[in-house]
């Protein structure tokens, strides 16, 4: 059973998954502002899995018999620098999600409450993963600095992202 700290944060995290999406989005329109299709599918495929990640919260709390309260979503930025400046933003924000999960986890686990440790480490596993894209392409666009072939060459790769639904969701969808 869910304890009402635990809810309560379980529900916040539906809010920043939902924040995430509207986060990724607005570095969307950055990229297609500067004609950058293949940076702009990173990130249209990034907003793609936060809505997941919110859907998955959302699920989860009513499969604990627990009620969703939707709050407003803050307005994302809508002014970056450069690309290196979106992803700095990017894994930023990335890093702070993980210190979300981490939080859920220590009340979870106080809590003895072993569903929601079993859901959350499916998180723990995805927050590695996304700090590790970000920091990537972070270092790379360092590395491209003003070299115009190098970065369209990054634009084409990352053109080739494709969105798939999380397993635990596709599971849950059958
Ligand atoms: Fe849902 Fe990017 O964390």
């Amino acid at each position: 059973m869910l304890s009402k700290k635990l809810l309560q944060e379980l529900r916040k995290q539906v809010g920043y998954e939902l924040y995430s999406a509207h986060f990724y989005m607005a570095m969307e329109a950055y990229c297609v502002s500067k004609n950058l299709d293949g940076f702009a599918n990173f990130f249209k495929v990034q907003t793609e899995e936060e809505r997941a990640h919110a859907r998955m919260f959302f699920d989860f709390i009513h499969r604990m018999n627990g009620e969703v309260v939707l709050d407003a979503i803050d307005k994302p930025p809508a002014n970056f620098k450069d690309l290196l400046d979106v992803f700095t933003q990017g894994y930023k924000h990335e890093q702070f999600v993980t210190s979300r999960i981490y939080l859920l986890m220590d009340i979870a686990t106080a809590d003895k409450e072993h569903a929601t440790v079993s859901f959350l480490k499916w998180f723990v596993d995805e927050q590695m993963e996304e700090e590790e894209n970000f920091q990537k392409i972070m270092k790379q666009l360092e590395l491209i600095g003003d070299n115009v072939n190098a970065l369209l060459m990054l634009d084409r790769e990352l053109a080739q992202r494709v969105f798939t639904v999380p397993a635990p969701l596709a599971t849950q969808a059958q």
